[in-house]
């Protein structure tokens, strides 16, 4: 989409990037205080944050975006600790800019999470981080890079992954979006569910994952019907699940329930069963 727009803003940002060089006094090249450079996991003093997931993640997400992206207060849902981060990414729709995921693998100037860190003038709401400083723009290109590599986990964290595979490890959710008990804003169009490994695409259906709305006075489940919903993998991330209400999620409180147990119950492609049930509450409020 708009590809010509899309490489003038690319070309903007370049510019404007390096007029502002000088408000990056007293930082390095990650945009860190230099003083506090120790938090960075690096060991070398002024680490370059290179194309892998794990130095993206410790040298920017953690070092610098968490201060607001965690917990289930996180803006827009998106949890940026190394535990919720890749699952709520890539492939998983913006909240602001619904059409646009905020990691399309292959892709860097159609993710949202590019635009953010670039200021692109498409963008809702402020440049990332929110009130600067902004990151260098060697950093926003190696997280481009890795992005068009496309976007895979860190080499470490999937052979660990694969180690667990081979010894059963469990497969469990570790994110989603909304929060449990979290409060997102009026339309919720897209909920995520992110689990420890690959998703077998084959059980993943109206059957397995299920949305209701759930009345303050908690009336029995079975009375209620789920709400009409696609279920799908993330494109390019086939360890979160997408859902989607047929109608956006207007105020209220909604459950997900992720069923692990029972026939055709969800599995990891290597055929790990999920063991448990898992549910989630969440309340939508209109936009203030
Ligand atoms: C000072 C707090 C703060 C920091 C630090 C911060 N953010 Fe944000 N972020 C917000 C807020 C608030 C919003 C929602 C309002 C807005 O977009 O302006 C947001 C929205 C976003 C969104 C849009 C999410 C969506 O689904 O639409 C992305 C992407 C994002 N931030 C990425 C980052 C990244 C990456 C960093 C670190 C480099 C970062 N943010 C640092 C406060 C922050």
């Amino acid at each position: 989409m708009r590809i010509g727009r899309a490489m003038g803003w690319i070309g903007l940002t370049a510019a404007l990037a390096a007029g502002c060089a000088g408000n990056g006094n007293g930082l390095d090249q990650n945009g860190n205080p230099i003083a506090s450079s120790s938090s960075a996991s690096s060991s070398s003093s002024s680490s370059i944050v290179t194309a892998d997931f794990d130095s993206i993640q410790n040298n920017v997400f953690t070092a610098i975006c968490t201060r607001c992206h965690i917990g289930a207060g996180a803006p827009e849902g998106l949890q940026l600790d190394a535990a919720h981060s890749y699952g709520l990414l890539v492939g998983v729709p913006s909240v602001e800019q619904p059409s646009v995921l905020r990691v399309k693998p292959g892709d860097p100037n159609n993710s949202y999470l590019i635009q953010k860190l670039e200021g692109a003038p498409t963008i809702s709401g402020g440049q990332m981080p929110l009130g600067g400083p902004y990151l260098p723009q060697a950093t926003i290109d190696a997280i481009a890079q890795w992005i068009i590599d496309g976007a895979a986990m860190s080499p470490e964290v999937m052979s660990q992954a694969m180690a667990q595979r081979s010894e059963q490890a469990p497969f469990e959710v570790v994110a989603t979006a909304p929060a449990d008990t979290a409060v997102a804003t009026a339309p919720v169009r897209t909920i995520a569910v992110a689990f420890s490994q690959e998703v077998d695409a084959s059980l993943v259906n109206s059957t397995t994952i299920t949305l209701e709305a759930v009345t303050p006075e908690e009336v029995p489940t079975a009375t209620q019907p789920p709400l009409p919903a696609n279920t799908s993998l993330a494109a390019g991330n086939p360890a979160t699940i997408l859902i989607r209400p047929f109608v956006p999620l207007g105020p209220g409180t909604y459950r997900v329930t992720v069923r692990g147990t029972g026939g055709g119950a969800i599995e990891s492609v290597s055929g790990v069963p999920l063991d448990s049930d898992y549910d989630f509450v969440f309340t939508v409020e209109t936009p203030r």
